[in-house]
C-alpha cells in the first residue's frame, strides 16, 4: 500500500506525499491545487460546484489497448488521491516548447472567441478534449462538449466556430508525437492501492472489489466515493472535513460493461459517458436521459453507483433504470444481494444498502420487440440543470392495441422517485387512445401531493406529470 500519490504534471511525475505536505489534505481538489502553484493559475475558480467549466482540465488515462484516452473534468471536483496514475492537463501545457499555440488556441485567437478571458482556460481546455476526442465533431457534439463551460461575455458563436476549425486532424500535436513517452511514464508509476493516513483523515483507495469489500466492512461509517461529483460539494461548499473515505474510482470490476442476449450489466463506477455509447441501442430512453445529465465534463466521473446510492427524488436515472425493471446488486462481506431498483429506494435519500456493502453492478433486462419506453426531462433549462420534474414511462400492448403492461415512473413528484400506480392501474386493459389517456390524467392527483421549491410549483408539477403522459401517448401512438 502507498501513502503518497504520483501523477504526471509537466511532462514528469509529480509526487504528493501528504505526511510531509501538512498543507495539502487527499480532500484537497485538482483545483485548489494547482491554484496553489505559482505556475498554474491559469485554472480559474467559478462556482467550485461543477457548473461554470472555468477549471476544466483533462486527464489522460491508459486504457485497457495502452492508449491514452483524454477526458475533460472539472477539476473542482476531483481529488487529489484520484489523480494517482494519470496525467493531468492544464492549459499552461498546451504551448509548445518553442512556444507555438495548440490549434485549439490559435484558433481561439483568431475568431475572437474570447472577451474578459476569465471562462477561456476552461473552454480551451474542453476544446482541447473534444480535439483529441473527435475529428471533424458534428455542430451537435461540438455544443455537447461545450455545455458544461459557461461564458458571460464572448457569446458563443466565435467559440463554436473555433471549435469547428480546429478539431481537424490534418498534423499530430505534441500530445500525439509525445505519446509514447507519456505512456512509459504512467507505466512506470506503481499501481497499488493508496492509504493515505493524516493525523484528520484517512483516504483509502482500493485497488479491487475483494479490498473494497473488506475496507467497507473494517470501516463501515466511511464515506464512499467513485466520481465524487456529489461528495466533493461536501467539501467544498459546506466546508466538511470527511475522515473516512474509501474512493472506488480505481476498481478496475466496477468499470466492467458486459453485455448478453438478455441483459446489459453495467459496473457501478462505470462513467456515465463511457455507458452512453453502449445503451444507445438497446436501452435508448436511458441515452436520452444522460445526454441531458450535468455536461460532458460531469458525465467524465459520475456514476450510476452514485445517482442510485444518493437515492434523490430528482436523481436522472432513477425512473429511467425502474421502468427497465434494471435490478441493483449489493456486495459485503456477507455475500451479494439483488433488488429490483424500485425496491431499492426507500424513501427520501434512503436505500437497502447496508453500511458495510457497496453497489457493484446494474443490471438492465433487455425488452422484447413490442415495449416501448421514453424518458422526460422537465427543466429550467436544457442542459446542466436540475430537472423540476422527470418521467420514464413503459407501454405494452395485447395484441387488440389496449395496455398490456404501464410502467409510469416519475422524478419530483413525491420525497423519492416513485410509480404512479393508481394511473397505471386504471390504464392496464383500457385501448391506448387519447380518451383513455385524457380521463387517466386527473389520477395523477391521487397518485402525488407534490411539493413547491425554488425549481417550481407544486400546480405547476401536477400539470406537467400529467402532460408528460399525454406527450409519452402522442409519441407512442399508432406505432403497434
Ligand atoms: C454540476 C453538476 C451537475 C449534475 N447534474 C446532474 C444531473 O443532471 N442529474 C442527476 O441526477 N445528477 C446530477 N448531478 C449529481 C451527480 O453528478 C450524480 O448524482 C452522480 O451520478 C453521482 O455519481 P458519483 O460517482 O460522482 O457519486 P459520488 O459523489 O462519488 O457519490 C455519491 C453518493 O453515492 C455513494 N456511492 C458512490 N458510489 C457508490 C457505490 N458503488 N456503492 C455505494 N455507494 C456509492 C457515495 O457514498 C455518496 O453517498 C450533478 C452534479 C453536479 C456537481
Ligand atoms: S469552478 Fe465552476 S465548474 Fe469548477
Ligand atoms: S470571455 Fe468573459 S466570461 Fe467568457
Amino acid at each position: 500500500m502507498q501513502s503518497s500519490i504520483s501523477f504526471i504534471l509537466d511532462g514528469k511525475i509529480t509526487s504528493i506525499d501528504f505526511g510531509k505536505a501538512p498543507e495539502i489534505k487527499p480532500t484537497t481538489t485538482i483545483l485548489n491545487y494547482l491554484r496553489s502553484l505559482p505556475t498554474h493559475k491559469g485554472t480559474k475558480e467559478g462556482c467550485a460546484e461543477g457548473d461554470c467549466g472555468a477549471c476544466t482540465v483533462v486527464v489522460g488515462e491508459l486504457g485497457l489497448d495502452n492508449r491514452i484516452n483524454y477526458k475533460s473534468v472539472d477539476s473542482c471536483l476531483v481529488f487529489l488521491p484520484m489523480l494517482h496514475g494519470k496525467h493531468l492537463i492544464t492549459v499552461e501545457n498546451l504551448k509548445t516548447p518553442s512556444h507555438e499555440l495548440h490549434p485549439v488556441q490559435q484558433t481561439m485567437v483568431e475568431t475572437s472567441g474570447s472577451q474578459c478571458g476569465y471562462c477561456t482556460p476552461g473552454f480551451i481546455m474542453s476544446l482541447f478534449s473534444l480535439y483529441k476526442n473527435k475529428n471533424k465533431p458534428s455542430r451537435e457534439e461540438i455544443d455537447d462538449a461545450l455545455t458544461g463551460n459557461l461564458c458571460r461575455c464572448t457569446g458563443y458563436r466565435p467559440i463554436i466556430e473555433a471549435a469547428a476549425k480546429s478539431c481537424v486532424h490534418d498534423r499530430l500535436d505534441d500530445f500525439s508525437n509525445l505519446e509514447p513517452i507519456t505512456r512509459n511514464l504512467l507505466q512506470s508509476i506503481p499501481k497499488e492501492s493508496l492509504r493515505i493516513h493524516t493525523p484528520q483523515q484517512l483516504y483509502l483507495r482500493p485497488a479491487s472489489l475483494g479490498e473494497a469489500i473488506t475496507l467497507k466492512h473494517q470501516h463501515p461509517d466511511a464515506i464512499l466515493v467513485c466520481g465524487a461529483t456529489d461528495v466533493a460539494l461536501r467539501v467544498t461548499k459546506q466546508h466538511e472535513l470527511l475522515k473516512e473515505i474509501i474512493d472506488l474510482s480505481d476498481v478496475s470490476e466496477l468499470k466492467q460493461i458486459t453485455e448478453s442476449d438478455a441483459e446489459l450489466r453495467i459496473g457501478a463506477g462505470a462513467f456515465l459517458s463511457d455507458i452512453m455509447p453502449v445503451v444507445l441501442k438497446p436501452f435508448p430512453a436511458l441515452h436520452d436521459m444522460l445526454a441531458v445529465f450535468g455536461s460532458q465534463q460531469i458525465r467524465n466521473l459520475a456514476t450510476l453507483g452514485g445517482n442510485l446510492d444518493t437515492a434523490s427524488p430528482i436523481g436522472d436515472t432513477l425512473p429511467v433504470l425502474i421502468a427497465y425493471n434494471a435490478r441493483v446488486i449489493l456486495e459485503g462481506v456477507n455475500g451479494r444481494r439483488e433488488f429490483p431498483v424500485e425496491d431499492f429506494i426507500t424513501g427520501y435519500r434512503t436505500t437497502r444498502r447496508k453500511a458495510d456493502e457497496i453497489i457493484t453492478t446494474i443490471v438492465l433486462p433487455k425488452l422484447d420487440g413490442r415495449s416501448w419506453v421514453k424518458a422526460y426531462k422537465v427543466s429550467k433549462r436544457k442542459d446542466l440543470d436540475i430537472a423540476t420534474l422527470s418521467g420514464c414511462f413503459r407501454l405494452e400492448l395485447d395484441n387488440h392495441s389496449a395496455v398490456k403492461m404501464i410502467t409510469l415512473a416519475y422524478g419530483g413528484m413525491a420525497e423519492r422517485v416513485k410509480r404512479a400506480t393508481k394511473t397505471e392501474q386504471f390504464l392496464l386493459g383500457n385501448p391506448w387512445n387519447r380518451e383513455a389517456i385524457e380521463n387517466a390524467m386527473p389520477l395523477i392527483d391521487s397518485d402525488f401531493t407534490p411539493i413547491s421549491d425554488v425549481r417550481g410549483g407544486a400546480e405547476f408539477r401536477r400539470v406537467a406529470a400529467k402532460n408528460l403522459l399525454l406527450k409519452f401517448w402522442s409519441e407512442t401512438n399508432g406505432q403497434s
